[in-house]
């Protein structure tokens, strides 16, 4: 499958290997390609700069967020949730018709950790994603989880937790399913529509404690009844 992952960060990164190890056509949108290829320093968590990851992973193609989003015909959002809006808002031609991952987070760390949130309570970053692209079948999966449990569950957490997804469109949710099976994921439930985006979203500040108190960020939540 062609899928366009958009974001170059830790959660697009390992979206963009897994996916690509598993056999899809992988391309990966950023703002400004010169300035991310041009761009030699590691990042705040020492992650190497992005022209060395396609170096080191060939098969991984870079393009603006238009190229990426027109190339895929899924989508994963993998960019800062507080641009989340604005930046898919310009891609809704691209994306029109297709399904999207929302992997991102409302977070505003303006004035520290643990960071708040820019929507809650009554809306959602989801359902925001969703008002602005009426055409696209957004769901929400994978925010409340660290990005290398996201793609893989089993090897660093023991594959005995849960992951939460929602969205609108039954078909649209069984493919991100399947996604999320092929990565090793056995406990998904189904929240229901994009509204209940705002029950993922309102975990994070949970999670934010949790690594706080854990001291590692390597950690899942797990539904016991
Ligand atoms: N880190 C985790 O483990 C984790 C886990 C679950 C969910 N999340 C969520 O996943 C998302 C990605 O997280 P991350 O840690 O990988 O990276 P991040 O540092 O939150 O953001 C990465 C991306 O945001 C893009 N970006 C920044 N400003 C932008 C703007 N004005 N317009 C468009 N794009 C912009 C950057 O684009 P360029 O490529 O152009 O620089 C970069 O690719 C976030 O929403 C985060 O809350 C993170």
């Amino acid at each position: 499958m062609k899928i366009a992952i958009l974001g170059t960060g830790v959660v697009g990164r390992a979206q963009a290997l897994r996916l690509s190890g598993l056999g899809h056509n992988v391309v990966i949108g950023t703002q400004d390609v010169h300035k991310t290829i041009a761009n030699t320093d590691k990042d705040y968590m020492g992650n190497p700069p992005m022209s060395e990851f396609l170096r080191a992973n060939p098969n991984l193609k870079l393009g603006t967020l238009a190229e990426a989003a027109a190339l895929g015909d899924l989508i994963i959002n993998c960019l800062r949730g507080d641009r989340s809006v604005n930046a898919l808002k310009a891609l809704a031609k691209e994306v029109s018709g297709k399904i999207l991952i929302d992997v991102s987070n409302p977070l505003d760390f303006s004035h520290g950790m643990p960071a708040s949130l820019t929507v809650c309570n009554t809306n959602s970053l989801g359902e925001q994603i969703q008002a602005v692209l009426p055409n696209t079948k957004v769901v929400k999966a994978f925010n409340a989880v660290n990005a290398a449990i996201q793609v893989d569950p089993t090897s660093l957490a023991g594959g005995d937790h849960d992951l939460y997804i929602c969205g609108n469109d039954a078909e649209a949710k069984a493919k991100v399913e399947q996604i999320a099976r092929s990565y090793g994921w056995k406990n998904i439930i189904d929240l229901g529509d994009i509204s209940n985006s705002r029950g993922v979203e309102m975990l994070l500040p949970m999670w934010m404690r949790l690594m706080g108190a854990l001291k590692t960020p390597i950690f899942n939540f797990k539904v016991v009844k």
